[in-house]
C-alpha cells in the first residue's frame, strides 16, 4: 500500500494542517428580532436561545456579541397585528419602531453592519410577501411597496438590504431606486433560490407572519428544482444584487454548490429557524450533541461553498471560539 490517506489524520496537527475549509466569526451574520415596548427579552419558544428583543435590549445583545468579534446582524420586525394592513404601509412609515431601531443601532455602533428584511409579511394582514388580492399575489405593484421599504432602510442607516420577498424584478427596482436617491453605497444581499419551505415554521411563529390563506409556493421556489436556482442568480446577478443567497441551507447544498460555481458574487447561505430548532430540540432530548452538531452544521456550509452564513447559531458559536482562544 503506497496510498494510506489515513496519515494525514494521524494527529490533531497534521489534521488541522490539510483542514481545508474553516468557519470564521467574520463569516457570520447573526439574525434578531425586535418588539416594541421597553425592557422586553421574550424566547421564541420554537427556538430556545433566540429571543426577541425591545431595542434597549437590543443594544445590549449586539454589544456583548460586538465583544465576541460578532458585528452582522439581520434584523426583524415582530409587528402587532393592529398595525399589519394589505399594503404593509408600516413597513415604511417614518418613525416606526424598525426603522427607528435600525437607526438607534447604527447610532450607538457605527462600526457594526446593519442587515435589513424586505418583504410585506410582518406587516401583511394577509401574512403574504406581496400584496394579496382574489387569492393572487401581484408582483408589479408589490415592487413600489418593496422600493419604499427599501429606501426607508437605507435611509435609516442599513448597510445591506436582504429582499426576501421572492419577486421578479425586485432587485432592479430597488437598486435603481436606491442609485436615483443617493444610496449608492447601499448594498443589496438577495434572497435568490429562496425555497418554499416548511423549515421556516419556528421564524413564523417568532413573528407571527404565517400565510393566513394559501401558501407561498406561486413566489418561493420548488425544492425540486436546482435549474431554476441559475436562472434566479443570473437575472439577481445583472439587477445588482451583491451577493447571492440560497434558503434554507442544509437541504439545499447542492444549490450552494451550483451557485458558488457558476458565480463570481460571494454566496450567503441562511441556516433557517427550523434547522436550528431541531438541532436544539433533540440536544434537549439528550438524541444529540447540539455543540457538535452545530460546527458540522456551519462547516458544511462553507465546504459547499458558502462565503457567508446566516446562523442563529453565530453568538454561541463565536462564544465558542472566544473561550478556546
Ligand atoms: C419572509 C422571511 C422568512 C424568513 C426570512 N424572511 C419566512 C417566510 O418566507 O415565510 C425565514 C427565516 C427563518 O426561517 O429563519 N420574508
Amino acid at each position: 500500500m503506497f496510498r494510506r490517506p489515513r496519515r494525514n489524520r494521524k494527529t490533531a496537527a497534521i489534521r488541522e494542517m490539510v483542514q481545508e475549509n474553516q468557519v470564521r466569526v467574520q463569516d457570520l451574520i447573526f439574525p434578531l428580532f425586535v418588539i416594541d415596548g421597553q425592557n422586553k427579552k421574550i424566547e421564541v419558544a420554537s427556538m430556545p436561545g433566540i429571543y426577541r428583543y425591545s431595542t434597549d435590549q437590543l443594544l445590549k445583545e449586539i454589544d456583548s456579541c460586538m465583544e465576541l468579534g460578532l458585528r452582522t446582524f439581520d434584523l426583524f420586525p415582530s409587528i402587532d397585528d393592529s398595525l399589519k394592513d394589505k399594503y404593509a404601509s408600516e413597513a415604511y412609515r417614518e418613525g416606526s419602531m424598525y426603522l427607528n431601531a435600525i437607526a438607534k443601532v447604527k447610532e450607538t455602533f457605527p462600526e457594526c453592519c446593519i442587515m435589513t428584511d424586505i418583504a410585506m409579511d410582518p406587516y401583511s394582514s394577509d401574512g403574504h410577501d406581496g400584496i394579496f388580492e382574489n387569492g393572487e399575489i401581484l408582483n408589479d405593484p408589490t415592487l413600489e411597496v418593496l422600493s419604499n421599504m427599501a429606501l426607508a432602510q437605507a435611509q435609516a442607516g442599513a448597510d445591506i438590504l436582504g429582499p426576501s420577498d421572492m419577486m421578479d424584478g425586485r432587485v432592479a427596482h430597488m437598486r435603481e431606486a436606491l442609485d436615483i436617491n443617493n444610496f449608492p453605497n447601499v448594498s443589496i444581499m438577495s434572497y435568490t433560490a429562496k425555497y418554499a419551505s416548511a423549515y421556516y415554521g419556528p421564524f413564523r411563529d417568532a413573528l407571527d407572519s404565517a400565510p393566513k390563506a394559501g401558501d407561498k409556493k406561486t413566489y418561493q421556489m420548488n425544492p425540486a428544482n436546482s435549474r431554476e436556482a441559475l436562472i434566479e442568480a443570473e437575472l439577481d446577478m445583472v439587477e445588482g444584487a451583491d451577493f447571492l443567497m440560497v434558503k434554507p441551507a442544509l437541504s439545499y447544498l447542492d444549490i450552494i454548490q451550483l451557485l458558488n460555481e457558476n458565480f463570481e458574487l460571494p454566496i450567503a447561505a441562511y441556516n433557517v429557524s427550523g434547522e436550528y430548532s431541531m438541532v436544539k430540540a433533540a440536544h434537549q432530548k439528550g438524541w444529540l450533541d447540539g455543540q457538535q452538531i452545530m460546527n458540522e452544521t456551519l462547516i458544511s456550509l462553507k465546504r459547499a461553498g458558502a462565503k457567508v452564513i446566516l446562523t442563529y447559531f453565530a453568538k454561541e458559536f463565536a462564544l465558542q471560539e472566544a473561550k478556546e482562544a
